[in-house]
This record gives structure tokens, sequence and C-alpha cells, in this order.
């Protein structure tokens, strides 16, 4: 599992063989993704991204960075089935999104990926417990094993004694752990984070960033935008955006061999 994480398309020229055709289909791969913004009379606004082609491999983790405007989170969007693209193709998981109706496309959403907001975006008025529940109630879980499921996530990210706590009652650290444990508690094929440290201190990012690294080794791909280099140093790989294309796409070798990925 953690070998293929070190083989990335980085550099593959564009109509090579799929891997899917490998039997190994990619978490997520992007062919020729557009997303343009029109004007109400229906000339161009803004091209967001441009003819992107990307593809992430299963188990990979990745920095997306770019400077404001570059189309960072119209990435993160369609990546996460929150958008559809203008043109251009989208699998996830190895399955084919364009030709999904919305109720699929949310389902799909739900089932496949999980989202760290910045904000951490946890409800305030739940227990960290019933926060993490609530993305198997709409996957129709069962009360019973929504409870154990979100328990096992919670404890996970070692908060396990806390689970009763209601958000206010928790630190920003805290919180951020109960987000990523609502984000993993549907067992999503990836986990996309929005600047997930934005809100924290360092010493509280880094604990988390740890936490990130945990869940790289335990084979989840993870995507997270960041603005820090430091951070995006400790991912495995680093896609640069610049006005809706890929400015550069670079394998860090040397976290790869500080980590141990091979053994
Ligand atoms: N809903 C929208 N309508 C019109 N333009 C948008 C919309 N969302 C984003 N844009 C434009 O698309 C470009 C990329 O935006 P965005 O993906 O938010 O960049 P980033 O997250 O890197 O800051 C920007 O020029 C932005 O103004
Ligand atoms: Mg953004």
């Amino acid at each position: 599992m953690e070998s293929a994480t070190t083989t990335t398309t980085h550099g593959t020229p564009h109509g090579s063989q799929p891997a899917s055709q490998l039997g190994v289909a990619p978490a997520a791969r992007l062919k020729g993704i557009t997303k343009t913004y029109f004007k109400p009379d229906g000339s161009v606004l803004v091209e967001a991204l441009r003819a992107l082609d990307l593809d992430i491999p299963r188990g990979q983790y990745i920095a997306i960075m770019g400077a404001s405007g570059s189309g960072k989170s119209t990435l993160m969007n369609l990546l996460g089935c929150l958008d559809r693209p203008t043109a251009g193709q989208y699998e996830l998981d190895g399955k084919p999104v364009e030709s999904l109706g919305d109720d699929e496309l949310s389902r799909v959403r739900g089932e496949k990926i999980g989202f760290v907001f910045q904000a951490f975006n946890l409800i305030s008025e739940l227990s960290i417990l019933e926060n993490a529940e609530i993305p198997l109630l709409y996957q129709g879980i069962p009360a019973k094993e929504r409870r154990v499921r979100a328990f096992e996530s919670l404890s996970l990210v070692g908060l396990e004694n806390r689970v009763h706590h209601r958000p206010r009652e928790l630190s920003g650290g805290q919180q951020q752990r109960a987000a990523i444990a609502r984000a993993l508690v549907g067992r999503p094929a990836i986990l996309m984070a929005d600047e997930p440290t934005g809100n924290l201190d360092s010493a509280t990012g880094q604990a988390i960033l740890e936490v990130f690294e945990e869940l790289h080794k335990k084979g989840l791909t993870l995507i997270m935008v960041t603005h820090d280099d430091r951070i995006a140093q400790r991912c495995q790989r680093v896609v640069r955006l610049r006005d809706g294309s890929i400015e550069f796409d670079r394998v860090n070798q040397q976290t790869m061999a500080h980590r141990g990925d091979s053994a």
C-alpha cells in the first residue's frame, strides 16, 4: 500500500495508460478540468481553473498551494463534489462523477469525502460525540452503530475522554481533532482540509499535522490547502496553482525518506 504512494504521476505524459486499466484507480483523477465563472450576460468573468490534469494516487499526502485567487478553493470544491466543472472529466475513486445527478453526487460526497475546515465548523449545541455522528445520520446508519463509530473516530484522534464535551469546552486544537473525527467517521476515501491549522497557534498546529501524518501512515489519501511552506514540506507532494493552472507539481523526496515510507 505505502509503496504505491511513492509513485506519483508527476511528469506522466497526458494520455498515458490510466492507472485504472492497471487495476489501481487513483483516488482522484482530473482530466482537462476547466471551471469558468460567467457574468449574467453570458460573457466570461473568471477562468478559475484552466484545463487542469491531476492524478492523486491512493494514499498520497498532497499540499495544494498558490496565491489568493489562484483557484485552490475552486479545485477543492470540485474534488470534494461540492461543485461541478464547466468542462473536463473527474473520476473519484475510479468512478466518473460528471454523469451523476445531484442526489447521487451528494451521496458520493457523503461516502467518499471527509472535510476539515479552518474554522472547525462544529455545532456548538451538540457534544463532540453527536457532532462526530452527523455524517452517519445522512448515510442512514442506525443509532447504536453511529455512536460506536463516532466513539472510535474520536478515540483515533485522542479525544476518547472528552466525548461528552461541547465544542466550547475544548481548546482549539481539540476542536480541530473533533472536526477530523467527524470527517473520518464515514470512512472516506479522501480527507480534504482547507488550511486546517490556520486558526491554531503553531504548537497546536504541529499536533494537528501529526494527526494527519498518522492518518497518512494508515493509508488515507489527504489533500490539504496551505499557505505555509514549512507545512507543505511535510507533505509527500506539493502542487502550486497560478491563475488556474498548475505552476509546479513536485514530490518531496526528503519527506518520504524521512518518514521511511518504504519500510
Ligand atoms: N462563485 C464565484 N463567482 C465568480 N468568481 C469566482 C467565484 N468563486 C471564485 N471565483 C474567482 O475564481 C478565482 C479563483 O478563486 P478561488 O478558487 O477562491 O481561489 P483561492 O482559493 O486560491 O483563493 C478568483 O479569481 C475568484 O475571484
Ligand atoms: Mg480559497
